[in-house]
């Protein structure tokens, strides 16, 4: 029997930092240029974190060819603070990605995370996703970005974490500040048609060489490999040292 998890791409290595974010940046609009030769609309879910700033910032500057205002943007996950905080994921998002480009407020689906009852936030991002997808009941992203956290944590899907695998979007609690997330499960990433993860620096290796090498691995980075769509591992040499 085969084993699904046997499968994962060889991930594409780059010598260093400045290579990989020019390729990630590549990689991300000639996916959303794909998708918008084949649908008048695009959906694009982004990452929080550190590593994607730079990403975005060359894809907010750089002659993509993307018609940034067909492109629909969604987070993979946020945190639970207010959107005007350093911490907040939307907040990275519009300063180094949204600010730049001109977008239709409308196409900004953020997470509203500094809700006080976050199970209510998570059902109501979950509502906006749908409306935007006309109620499919397994909304299908066109491109997903993903990081990936020194523990093998993706998005905020934290290992030793649990969550009801049919929900579409989950509350969970980071072992660091601020503790309490909101994120979308693998069931929905999953669904996407082009998930491109980001990942840089030694301090990932080990979870990264786990991940890519071990079946029997249950990191979460490791727990998404669409249905039915592309998986490209994005890493920089010392990541993949
Ligand atoms: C977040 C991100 C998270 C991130 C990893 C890697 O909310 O922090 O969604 O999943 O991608 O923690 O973070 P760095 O890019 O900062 O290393």
């Amino acid at each position: 029997m085969t084993d699904a998890r046997m499968w994962l791409p060889e991930p594409e290595v780059f010598r260093d930092e400045a290579a990989l974010f020019e390729a990630a940046a590549e990689t991300i609009s000639r996916a959303l240029r794909a998708s918008q030769n084949a649908n008048r609309r695009t959906t694009f879910v982004l990452a929080g974190g550190q590593t994607p700033r730079e990403v975005y910032r060359k894809l907010a500057a750089a002659k993509t060819g993307v018609e940034w205002d067909r492109v629909e943007f969604f987070w993979g996950d946020e945190r639970c603070v207010p959107p005007t905080s350093p911490d907040s994921n939307f907040r990275m998002a519009q300063e180094c990605l949204l600010s730049g480009l001109k977008v239709p407020e409308n196409h900004v689906h953020r997470i509203r995370a500094e809700m006080p009852d976050s199970e209510a936030a998570a059902r109501s991002y979950v509502e906006e996703i749908r409306a935007a997808f006309a109620g499919a009941a397994l909304p299908r992203f066109d491109v997903v970005l993903l990081g990936m956290g020194t523990d093998g944590h993706t998005a905020s899907l934290f290992p030793g974490t649990h969550w009801d695998e049919n929900r579409l979007i989950i509350v969970n609690e980071a072992p660091n500040p601020p503790r309490r997330r909101i994120s979308m499960t693998p069931r929905l990433i999953n669904a996407a048609a082009h998930v491109v993860f980001v990942v840089s620096g030694p301090a990932k290796a080990k979870a990264l060489k786990q991940i890519l090498n071990d079946p029997a691995c249950d990191l979460p980075a490791g727990m998404i490999r669409p249905t039915n769509g592309t998986l490209t591992w994005l890493v920089d040499h010392a990541a993949a040292s």
